[in-house]
Order: structure tokens, then C-alpha cells, then sequence
């Protein structure tokens, strides 16, 4: 293969459909901005952008999978604040290296982290609620998304917090998990909002708080965690689109134009709006940016997970 034949494959680019690795199950947050995202960066690309769920370890399974993929533009995947910022600090022989190992492409959404609970969890608001935890800790379980995920860094930030240690129930993704919230089977999780909005707004589960400085637009009745009683607890998370180390510059910058395209559209924006996702300015979704995110992420888990003894 000479030189020509690469530069005409970087210039056709796309000629086949695109497949974004979702390192964690169907249905849940990772998986609704992918779809979002994905759908009309599709469009733009003139060839299908198919997501393909490889669960497992916190998403660093799928992460991993990414990372050794050929880096030729038909493998790219949505990593977010747990697979690129927290995942280093707690698994010792993780296979890539987020600052390194990647051809950032852009940030795809902003997602706020809420404190939500089971339907029928007995307190009324965050107070009670912390009340409850901490009279009852040997008994109630917190799900997450396994180790190094966004809903478990998060959530034992807020029991480091709360100073409780419940059991840990991991799941494949915080969709599973919100299954089961709703069915009453869990107790409570930290969630991205993209993932619990629809069921916090129809009822089926409880949010006691939002853990940023203001309430969402998406969900006003969601009082903030300075509101409700835990200002300490602020925390939000953010989804990005990466391909491997080695994707070449044409083709990274095709897909990065893509993105911004898709954040641009109307119909896009509502959609992630409406379950309260923060669409990245323009600024704030270059690659460059991102790469600029990953490297703030990972130097600033690494201390908050080790100090608290998360390995
Ligand atoms: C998911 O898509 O299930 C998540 O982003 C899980 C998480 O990291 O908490």
C-alpha cells in the first residue's frame, strides 16, 4: 500500500458504516448520547454511526477494546469522566493510558450528577434522607456501574461525604441499575441526569438533589445539593468521543466536524436539553480541549479516589 492509496482512503472517508463502542449496557447514559449524537453525526458523515455496547470493569472493558482497534476511522467510542478521569486512579493495571492512548475527538455533553433513591425510600428530602443512610447504613445498598465508573467515583464520593460505607451493588451500567431502583430493589445511586430525568419527572423514582451549583432546567423541581442541605457534594460528569492513538489527522478532524455539527442541530440540542444534558460550547469541543479535559480529570480523581482509600 503506498502513499496514494492511504491519502485516498483518509480523503473517502467514510466509505463503510462506523461503529462507536458504548463501554456500558443499552438504554442507559453513556448509551442515550452515544445514540444522540451518533444519530446525526450519521447524516453528516454520509454513512451509519452504529453503537456497540461492550460492558463491563466500570467501561474500561470497551475502553480497552477501543484503544487496540485499528486506527483507521471505523472504530471510534464514547468514554466520559469515569473511563478517561477516575478508571486510573483505580484500576493499577488498566490497558490504556486516557491521556496517551487516544485521538481525542470532542466533549459530547455535560451531564450533572443527581442524588436519586428508590420510590419508596423513607425520607421525604435530602435531610431525612441522610438522616436515614446514616441510622441504617448496615442495611441499605447503593448500584453503581462498577469500579471506576462515573456513578461509582461519584457515589463514593458522596458516602465518603455522608461518612457511611454501604454494600456496593455493580452493575453493567447504570441503565440496569435504574431498573431495579424502580423496581424498588435497590436503595439509591449518584446518576447522570441524561439517565434518570424521564423517571424522576414521571414519579417512578426519587431525586433528592442535583449536585451543581444551579438546578436544571430540565428538572426545576430538583432542589441543589447547597439548597438541600449537602453543599460539599458538587459533582458533574461529561461524555466524549475518542478513536484510537494513530487515526489520522483527516479523518479525526472529519469527525470532530461532525460532532460540532450535531451539537449545532436543533433537533439534537432538544433532545439532550431535554434530560438535562450541558451541550459544550463551541470552544469546549475541539480536540484539543478535550485532550486538555482528560488530562484535568485524571490528576484530579487520582487523589480524590486514593484519599479515600479506593485503592
Ligand atoms: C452508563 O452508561 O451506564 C454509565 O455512564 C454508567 C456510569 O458510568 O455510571
Amino acid at each position: 500500500v503506498g502513499f496514494g492509496t492511504a491519502a485516498l482512503a483518509q480523503d473517502n472517508y467514510p466509505v463503510r458504516q462506523v461503529t462507536m463502542i458504548v463501554p456500558f449496557a443499552a438504554g442507559g447514559p453513556t448509551d442515550v448520547v452515544a445514540r444522540i449524537v451518533g444519530d446525526h453525526m450519521s447524516k453528516t458523515l454520509g454513512q451509519q454511526v452504529v453503537v456497540e455496547n461492550v460492558a463491563g470493569a466500570g467501561g474500561t472493558t470497551g475502553i480497552t477494546r477501543g484503544a487496540q482497534a485499528a486506527p483507521d476511522g471505523y472504530t471510534i467510542m464514547m468514554g466520559h469522566m469515569g473511563t478517561h478521569g477516575a478508571a486510573p486512579a483505580l484500576y493499577p493495571n488498566l490497558k490504556y493510558d486516557p491521556a496517551k492512548d487516544f485521538a481525542p475527538i470532542g466533549l459530547a455533553a455535560g451531564t450533572p450528577i443527581l442524588i436519586v433513591a428508590k420510590k419508596d425510600f423513607p425520607a421525604p428530602d435530602l435531610k431525612g434522607f441522610i438522616a436515614y443512610v446514616k441510622a441504617n447504613e448496615a442495611k441499605i445498598n447503593m448500584a453503581h456501574a462498577g469500579v471506576g465508573s462515573v456513578s461509582h467515583s461519584t457515589g463514593v464520593l458522596l458516602n465518603a461525604q455522608l461518612g457511611i460505607k454501604p454494600a456496593m451493588i455493580a452493575y453493567r451500567g447504570t441503565g440496569p441499575a435504574l431498573n431495579d431502583l424502580m423496581a424498588n430493589s435497590v436503595d439509591y445511586m449518584a446518576d447522570q441526569i441524561v439517565n434518570v430525568a424521564p423517571q424522576i419527572a414521571a414519579g417512578t423514582i426519587k431525586a433528592y438533589a442535583i449536585a451543581t451549583p444551579e438546578r436544571s432546567p430540565a428538572l426545576p423541581n430538583v432542589p441543589t445539593t447547597k439548597e438541600a442541605g449537602l453543599p460539599d457534594y458538587q459533582v458533574s460528569a461529561w461524555n466524549a468521543v475518542f478513536a484510537p492513538k494513530g487515526t489520522p489527522a483527516p479523518i479525526v478532524a472529519k469527525l470532530a466536524a461532525a460532532l460540532d455539527k450535531a451539537l449545532d442541530d436543533e433537533n439534537t440540542r432538544k433532545r439532550l436539553l431535554e434530560l438535562g444534558g450541558v451541550i459544550p460550547d463551541k470552544a469546549g469541543r475541539t480536540p484539543d480541549a478535550l485532550q486538555k479535559l482528560v488530562e484535568s480529570e485524571v490528576a484530579r480523581w487520582n487523589p480524590i479516589l486514593k484519599g479515600m482509600g479506593e485503592k
